[in-house]
């Protein structure tokens, strides 16, 4: 057991910045090869902070270069399953096979239940359920032409517990949860291991923008939910480097008995 990538080739979707650029890094540094998908453009109307650009899908494919690894970068929506498709298919052409998927794009916003409209719900479930199931669906094949791999699904705190003001977001990261069993169950029998990771508060562009005041305003609908994520320890989030040493455990032979599993990264915050 090394823990080592070397001779592996990872697909990272959300690579432009926060914990995707994190995940592409240290897969790199371990010697993974990587495909780099983001949208790195206009998020839905209703998320509250920036949207990715080009420069920062540029900046993750600097980043990993500089590990000396080999990086291919597509500006590509995981909601579509066509161009999702086409990218893996030609990175794997170009890089020669694809061992490890981590389906990391995600959307988050904040909404009292009763103003959640329709296309809120249908644009967080869009992204967080059907872009990850098109990312494994674009990848799995692949990966069991390796002769097997990782697969591993970024759920979130609020896909064991609940994100208070999330009902959308909290629906589909229990469904990514679901998702990773089932998944798990069927790829088995090809050697491919398909695990869960559950962060809670990450310091990414995600909490940046209008997110915060977002979050407050909700809050106040309801204030005793507020304290809801609190964790156990001093730390009240984590950074993306500390999601991605777990990321990178799961791609790696150290967890090679592990599949089916969903692993949090919160601080005990799912128990408090
Ligand atoms: N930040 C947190 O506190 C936190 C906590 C738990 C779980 N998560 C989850 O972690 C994952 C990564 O989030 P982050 O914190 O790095 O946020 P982030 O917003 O910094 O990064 C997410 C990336 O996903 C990309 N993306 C969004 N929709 C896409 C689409 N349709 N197609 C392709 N790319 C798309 C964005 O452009 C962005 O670069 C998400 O699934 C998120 O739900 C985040």
């Amino acid at each position: 057991m090394t823990g080592r990538l070397d001779g592996q080739v990872a697909l990272v979707t959300g690579a432009a910045r926060g914990q995707g650029r994190a995940h592409c890094v240290r897969l790199a540094s371990k010697g993974a090869d990587i495909i780099a998908v983001d949208i790195a453009g206009p998020l839905p109307a209703d998320v509250p902070y920036e949207s990715a650009t080009p420069a920062d899908l540029a900046e993750t494919q600097r980043l990993v270069a500089e590990t000396g690894a080999t990086i291919i970068t597509a500006q590509t929506d995981v909601r579509d399953l066509d161009a999702l498709k086409r990218v893996v298919d030609d990175g794997v052409a170009r890089l020669g096979k694809l061992t490890i998927a981590v389906a990391n794009a995600g959307i988050c916003i904040p909404v009292i239940w009763d103003q959640t409209t329709p296309e809120l719900f249908d644009d967080v479930i869009g992204t967080n359920v059907r872009g990850v199931w098109n990312t494994v669906m674009a990848s799995a094949h692949h990966i069991i032409d390796a002769g097997g791999g990782s697969i591993i699904l970024i759920s979130s705190y609020a896909g064991k517990k609940v994100q208070p003001f999330m009902v959308p977001y909290t629906t589909s990261k229990h469904a990514v949860t679901g998702m990773t069993r089932a998944f798990a169950a069927e790829l088995g029998q090809y050697n491919v291991r398909v695990n869960s990771v559950h962060p809670g508060g990450v310091a990414t562009p995600m909490g940046g923008g209008d997110m915060v005041a977002a979050l407050e305003r909700t809050g106040a609908s309801n204030p005793k939910l507020n304290a809801m994520g609190t964790t156990f320890t001093d730390l009240p989030y984590t950074e993306p480097e500390v999601v991605a040493n777990v990321v990178a455990f799961l791609a790696s032979d150290e967890s090679t008995f592990m599949t089916a599993e969903h692993i949090s990264v919160d601080g005990g915050a799912q128990y408090f």
